[in-house]
């Protein structure tokens, strides 16, 4: 495990995730509303111990294949109040979350930009991998405002069953540099 970056957003500061977030984690991702559009592998119910479970897996590869950020407002800096997980390989690369308080502000928007600045340029990243649920419209919504290209769309399991396709869209690190 090593530190990661941290980033800072107009709103946000993104700080790598330490044990001491299990808490907040856990109180403000156990939401059905959440967890329904994550990969089926996330358990529902959602056990007491889950954000520390999540934590010790993360924790083992943090700043080597995976980077994951907690999200902290800067005006409540003490509460881990989302997520995004970055991480290296083929498929998925990227995944997040947020407290449900706080969507449809452009925060996760503003998160997802700092987080793919670092990915293209401080880790090398040639190019993101990203899906969402079919249906998911947020999600979606974030990867359209960064100019990611639809690929196609595939079947998936998400902890809410009747989800049974994910969009999957590529965004490269030379639609992103001309978009910036
Ligand atoms: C997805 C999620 C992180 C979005 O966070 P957020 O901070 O609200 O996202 P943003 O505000 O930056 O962007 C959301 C976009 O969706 C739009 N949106 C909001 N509600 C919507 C709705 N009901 N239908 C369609 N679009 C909607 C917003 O208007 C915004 O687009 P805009 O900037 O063009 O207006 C949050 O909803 C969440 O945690 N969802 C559950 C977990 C999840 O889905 N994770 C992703 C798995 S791929």
């Amino acid at each position: 495990m090593a530190d990661i970056a941290e980033l800072t957003t107009a709103r946000l500061i993104l700080r790598g995730v330490t044990l001491a977030d299990a808490p907040a984690i856990q109180r403000n991702f156990d939401d059905y509303e959440i967890i329904r559009y994550l990969a089926a592998v996330v358990p529902w119910p959602y056990p007491p111990d889950g954000a520390h479970n999540f934590l010790n897996v993360v924790l083992a590869s943090q700043g080597d294949t995976r980077w994951v950020w907690a999200l902290f407002l800067k005006d409540a800096p003490e509460e881990a109040a989302g997520i995004v997980d970055l991480r290296h390989g083929e498929g998925e690369n990227r995944g997040f979350w947020l407290a449900r308080r706080l969507w449809g502000q452009g925060l996760m928007t503003e998160a997802c930009d700092a987080v793919t600045d670092y990915a293209f340029t401080a880790l090398g990243f040639e190019k993101l991998t990203l899906c969402n649920a079919a249906g998911n419209t947020r999600s979606r919504r974030i990867k359209e405002k960064a100019g990611a290209t639809f690929l196609h769309v595939e079947p998936a399991s998400f902890v809410d069953p009747a989800l049974t396709t994910h969009e999957v869209w590529e965004l490269n690190r030379a639609t992103w540099a001309a978009r910036r």
